[in-house]
């Protein structure tokens, strides 16, 4: 079965072509990085109307990709979806409302025109069901799942395929947002996850002490101390008080502080996520331990979760952990073989899709 996958949550327009779950055949993302870039995050209105700039070049450069010699001349190739493409599975949510309107309106137009099944899916799932993209998907269960990327963190238990538990979330900020707010403090680049991990890299995860939260419930995490304490941290180290403010931090730190401050941030949000996971491994016993989201692609928190857990981890290529549409196009399989398609006449979004 093969399934043409769109993904417009937030800041990457992207489509990719993948047969049977796991054999990607095209992979195409066009992120709006250097867009948001000068506004230091997500500007809502201009991701959307990047979108739709965007999303039917994208949509055609990956039937292109996985269905044309290179140096191909066809002006157009959408119509190559009449006969290689079986279904067409779509990000419905959690995402933001313009961005995912395009997705799903472009996904439901095609899905109408060449007469083709549609199904909308979750983007946290699709995170998880990018891993079969290069892993054998039997016998894996119990499957235990840590979702970290710029809007979630969440740990999930997986029984079989899309019949889970949530085992816990965060409670405020996700990680990968609090990468991003720690990077604005330290006058470093968007995205911050990876701004924050390059400079990481030549500090002191020593340095500072930053805060583990513990929370009531077992397996739900918190980030939102730990900005404070890196906030109140960096005020201290220029010898203001607490209402100084954070965008006016990074004209005053010298580059020791900036790495010392991102390496011992990165560290404790790592140990984190690190703590839980082990928690969860000890108490469920997994047979497989996946990650996805955006921080999957940290290297701390790899190479961290393969010293401390007794099995290791299965981690995928970075341009997989991102936001991309071969995990849509993955997830949207087992979709497929679980249930009936969706209305192509009345697919809605779902903003605030929860798990
Ligand atoms: O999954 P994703 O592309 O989008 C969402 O669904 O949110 O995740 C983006 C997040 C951003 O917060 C970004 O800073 C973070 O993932 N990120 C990283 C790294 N690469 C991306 N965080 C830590 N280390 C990285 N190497
Ligand atoms: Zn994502």
């Amino acid at each position: 079965m093969t399934i043409l996958g769109i993904e417009t949550s937030c800041d990457e327009t992207a489509a990719a072509i993948v047969v049977d779950g796991c054999r990607l055949v095209a992979n195409v993302v066009e992120s709006q990085i250097d867009i948001h870039k000068v506004y230091g995050g997500v500007v809502p209105e201009i991701a959307s109307r990047s979108h739709l700039e965007a999303i039917i070049p994208v949509v055609d450069a990956s039937l292109h990709e996985a269905f044309c010699e290179p140096d191909c001349s066809r002006i157009s190739h959408l119509n190559l979806i009449t006969d290689n493409i079986d279904a067409i599975a779509v990000t419905q949510g959690p995402g933001l409302s313009g961005s995912l309107l395009i997705g799903t309106l472009t996904a439901r137009s095609l899905a109408l025109v060449y007469n083709k099944p549609i199904y909308g899916v979750h983007h946290i799932l699709g995170h998880i069901y990018a891993n079969f993209l290069d892993m054998p998907a039997a016998d894996i269960f119990p499957m235990l799942a840590l979702v970290v990327s710029g809007g979630h963190s969440q740990l999930m238990l997986f029984q079989d395929h899309l019949d889970y538990k949530l085992l816990g979330q965060t409670q405020d900020d996700a990680v990968g947002e609090a990468f991003d707010k720690v990077a604005k403090m330290l006058g470093l680049e968007y995205p911050g996850g990876p701004s924050v991990a390059k400079a990481a890299e030549q500090g002191d995860p020593k340095k500072y002490q930053f805060p583990i939260a513990q929370m009531s419930g077992r397996y739900d995490f918190s980030f939102s101390g730990l900005k404070t304490a890196v906030l109140r941290t960096l005020q201290a180290e220029i010898n203001e008080s607490y209402d100084f403010p954070s965008f006016k931090l990074s004209g005053r730190l010298n580059h020791a502080q900036i790495n010392d401050v991102a390496a011992s941030f990165q560290s404790a949000a790592v140990e984190t996520l690190v703590r839980k996971t082990k928690k969860a491994v000890e108490e469920f016993k997994p047979k497989t331990i996946v990650i996805g989201g955006g921080v999957a692609a940290n290297q701390c928190l790899r190479s961290r979760l393969t010293e401390r857990l007794d099995i290791e981890p299965h981690f995928i290529a970075p341009k997989l952990c991102t936001d991309n549409a071969a995990m849509i196009a993955a997830l949207g399989y087992y979709v497929s073989e679980a249930r009936l398609p969706d209305d192509p006449n009345n697919l809605t979004i779902r903003p605030s899709w929860g798990l």
